[in-house]
């Protein structure tokens, strides 16, 4: 069966100290959570390392927020693939609407950055969702559609079962607006239908698809019960232990 996840997106927030004592919270406070639940801290490029060995011998799993799109060379201000792979990081999340919106990144790039990662042994969260104005003009499924194949059709079936997906639908990113429980259900089903049809039920039955959005510990519940929610990328209330272990719990 696929695997539950909740990922904490710290994104470019805590210093140094501030993430330590964060890290030290989640690892102390996840007794509660089901053994079944993956939980994956997802700090700043900087505080990786620390973050790894923190959580060294506790259930915590580390990711990076981004990699570089080459595995090495002449480009200033980047981290690779292989370089996170050198610290011991887990995950890396790729094409979060943040990178896409500010950062100029398309589903091409991000074909070449899921390579990467899976090369290099580590597990892509591979973040798709539509724009507030694509969901009113009823473009959603039609977005989601573009971003899952041009970024994932090209990959293997084995190399499929190794990636993690998120929908994040961005009006509902940092918004405090959820989805709906019946938003995302409707929208994590299409994109399983999606794999289905490429890579066969088997492999779609095995993906693990998370919610990411304004999810908080008292809406997590009803849309983790879902069928088809496997979990949550979860942003701002990750950055406060407790309300992100509440939402763990709410599996
Ligand atoms: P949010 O962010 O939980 O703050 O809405 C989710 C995300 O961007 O992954």
């Amino acid at each position: 069966m696929r695997k539950k996840i909740v990922a904490g997106n710290w994104k470019m927030n805590t210093m140094l100290p501030e993430g330590f004592n964060l890290a030290k919270e989640v690892i102390s406070k996840s007794a509660g959570v089901p053994t079944d639940v993956e939980l994956i801290v997802i700090p700043p490029f900087t505080h990786l390392s620390e973050a790894v060995k923190i959580t060294k011998g506790s259930r915590i799993k580390v990711g990076a927020q981004n990699c570089a799109m080459w595995d090495k060379g002449a480009y200033t201000g980047e981290v690779s693939a292989p370089m996170l792979g050198s610290v011991s990081v887990n995950y890396v999340i790729l094409g979060h609407s943040e990178r896409r919106e500010y950062f100029g990144e398309d589903n091409q790039m991000l074909f070449k950055k899921i390579n990467l990662v899976l090369e290099n042994s580590l597990t892509p969260i591979f973040c798709c969702g539509e724009k507030l104005d694509e969901r009113e003009s009823s473009n959603h499924f039609k977005v989601v559609e573009q971003q899952v194949s041009e970024s994932l059709f090209g990959l293997t079936a084995e190399q499929m079962l190794k990636v993690v997906i998120a929908y994040e639908p961005v009006w509902a990113i940092g918004t405090g607006k959820t989805a709906t429980a019946e938003q995302a259900q409707e929208m994590h089903a299409f994109i399983r239908q999606l794999l289905t049809k490429k890579f066969g039920v088997n492999i779609s039955n095995e993906i693990s698809i998370l919610y990411g959005g304004s999810c908080k510990p008292s809406n997590a519940a009803e849309i983790f019960a879902k069928a088809d929610v496997d979990g949550g990328l979860i942003g701002g209330a990750s950055l406060v232990a407790e309300d992100f272990i509440g939402i763990a719990k709410a599996f």
